[in-house]
């Protein structure tokens, strides 16, 4: 047994690597949730984040024995981590679990995708392999995310001394969609999430729709209890069809913004540099008043419906002349999981449809559409702080952060329009503007409406949705999922 006594589990940890010319190694620090949750308890809490090495960087780092304390990454070999990572997890799993397979784009499941859930479960496995080698007797091990699915079910066989929990950051797919995946894997998959103690989500709707999954699959062995709203909800399975029992708990934990850290940063002077670039690019209107600015920030996935936000921009443009000259949709759209096609493709779109608008609108002296394409973290707070309305319209999503984000860091309170299928709406879906997004014109009209608001109710829903948006910081997050680890639901606190 090993020493650390929490334990963190993710595909993509804290740290990066890469290899300069000179063939020194600089490391570059992430952010996010789990950083600043862990953090919150502190260096001698005896914690280790297990991670993958994903860039040759990281793998340089690995052989060459460096890396920081706290932090183990697994050097999986290149070939199996790419059948997990792109082939099964960002593939097969987002797209059932955003169901974003549609015809005639249905998966097809063949010998290459067996072979690639292979690797899958060779990548969980060298996981479940180095949490079980380093966590103290009775330790937690917070694992996070699809990508990981069979740790909890494959630990709880090496470790069965250990506390386990899951944590899903993107939605779980309906049981009726989760159906199109083949029966064994479907088992496999609620089987390895089984194997924790507890299970998070980000909202109750993504936790219904994994229990619905769970009851779909082996009756006899599984039974989910999911009561009145305020009695805990619990899934009690036995493997072998006898007793005993074991039961997981079902648990919500929606991650709010942190607060203080964008406040913070936001304000630096690198963000005022950028504020005041941006400024240029969007320029004055014709009678020398500020333009109005319509922000999104993704990273550039199929899930976030970035081409049909640029469609509803273009409706707004055909269907309310009086904004051109007047309004700039900027849009960051930084690459995401490049290796594969289908989000290359998208982001290609993403890119022409851009430019056709331009073309089709823009005149000597205004872009309407300002398009990024290039990661820069200070930008993005550049362009919060700028906004007037947010567009956050994803396909489905667990949370998306950028909808809390944009109204805690605006300088002046912004409009959000926002998908009721964000894991966000709700917590925010009172002050913002909802919109269904398939619906273009809808959107269009939400863009309007947002764009059209008297000053005083923008800024008095933007206060609401910032208070709203920081409820559950990501330090108390953490914790909040730690203590319930150490408690049974069932008795009184
Ligand atoms: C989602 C997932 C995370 C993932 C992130 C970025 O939020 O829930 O697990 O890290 O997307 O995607 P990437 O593939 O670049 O890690």
């Amino acid at each position: 047994h090993g020493a650390a006594k929490v334990l963190v589990a993710s595909n993509r940890g804290p740290v990066s690597y890469e290899v300069r010319e000179d063939g020194s190694l600089h490391s570059r620090r992430g952010g996010g949730g789990v950083v600043s949750g862990l953090s919150a308890i502190g260096p001698d809490a005896g914690a280790l984040w297990v991670c993958s090495a994903l860039s040759d960087g990281d793998r340089e780092a690995v052989r060459r024995g460096v890396g920081e304390d706290g932090v183990l990454m697994l050097a999986i070999p290149a070939d199996v981590h790419a059948d997990a990572y792109n082939g099964i997890a960002n593939s097969v799993l987002w797209f059932v679990h955003h169901m974003l397979y549609q015809t005639p784009l249905e998966p097809v499941f063949d010998a290459e995708f067996r072979r690639q859930w292979a690797s899958y479960e060779t990548y969980n496995r060298a996981f479940a392999g180095a949490l079980a080698e380093q966590a103290a007797p009775g330790a937690a091990v917070l694992v996070q995310d699809y990508h990981l699915c069979l740790v909890p079910g494959m630990l709880r066989e090496l470790r069965p001394d250990l506390r386990i929990s899951h944590f899903s950051h993107t939605p779980w797919a309906p049981a009726e969609y989760f159906r199109m995946l083949p029966d064994d894997i479907r088992a496999q998959l609620v089987w390895g999430m089984l194997g924790a103690d507890r299970l998070g989500f980000l909202t109750w709707r993504w936790a219904h729709d994994f229990m619905a999954c769970a009851n779909g699959i082996d009756a006899e062995r599984i039974s989910v209890y999911s009561p009145v709203p305020s009695e805990p909800r619990h899934i009690e399975h036995t493997p072998t069809g006898r007793p005993p029992l074991s039961t997981t708990w079902i648990g919500v934990h929606g991650l709010g913004a942190d607060a203080e850290f964008l406040r913070d940063r936001s304000r630096r002077p690198d963000v005022e540099e950028r504020m005041a670039a941006l400024r240029r690019e969007i320029g004055e209107a014709p009678d020398g008043s500020a333009r109005k600015t319509i922000v999104r920030v993704d990273r550039t996935e199929l899930s976030k419906n970035i081409v049909r936000g640029l469609l509803a921009y273009r409706q707004l443009l055909d269907d309310h002349p009086e904004w051109r000259e007047r309004v700039v949709h900027v849009a960051f759209a930084y690459p995401s999981r490049q290796d594969l096609a289908v989000y290359r493709d998208y982001t290609a779109e993403v890119q022409r449809l851009a430019e056709e608008i331009n073309s089709q609108y823009g005149t000597p002296g205004w872009t309407p559409v300002v398009l990024h394409v290039k990661d820069d973290f200070a930008r993005s707070l550049a362009a919060y702080r700028l906004a007037d309305v947010a567009l956050v319209n994803p396909i489905r999503d667990g949370m998306n952060l950028v909808a809390k984000e944009v109204p805690v860091v605006s300088d002046e309170g912004c409009a959000l329009v926002l998908s009721r299928e964000a894991g966000a709406h709700w917590e925010l879906g009172e002050d913002a503007i909802s919109v269904n997004p398939y619906d273009v014109l809808e959107t269009a009209r939400a863009l309007h409406e947002a764009l059209s608001m008297r000053p005083e109710e923008r800024a008095e829903r933007s206060k609401r949705l910032a208070a709203a948006a920081t409820a559950l910081p990501p330090a108390q997050w953490f914790l909040d999922q730690l203590h319930a680890l150490d408690q049974d639901p069932r008795q009184p606190a």
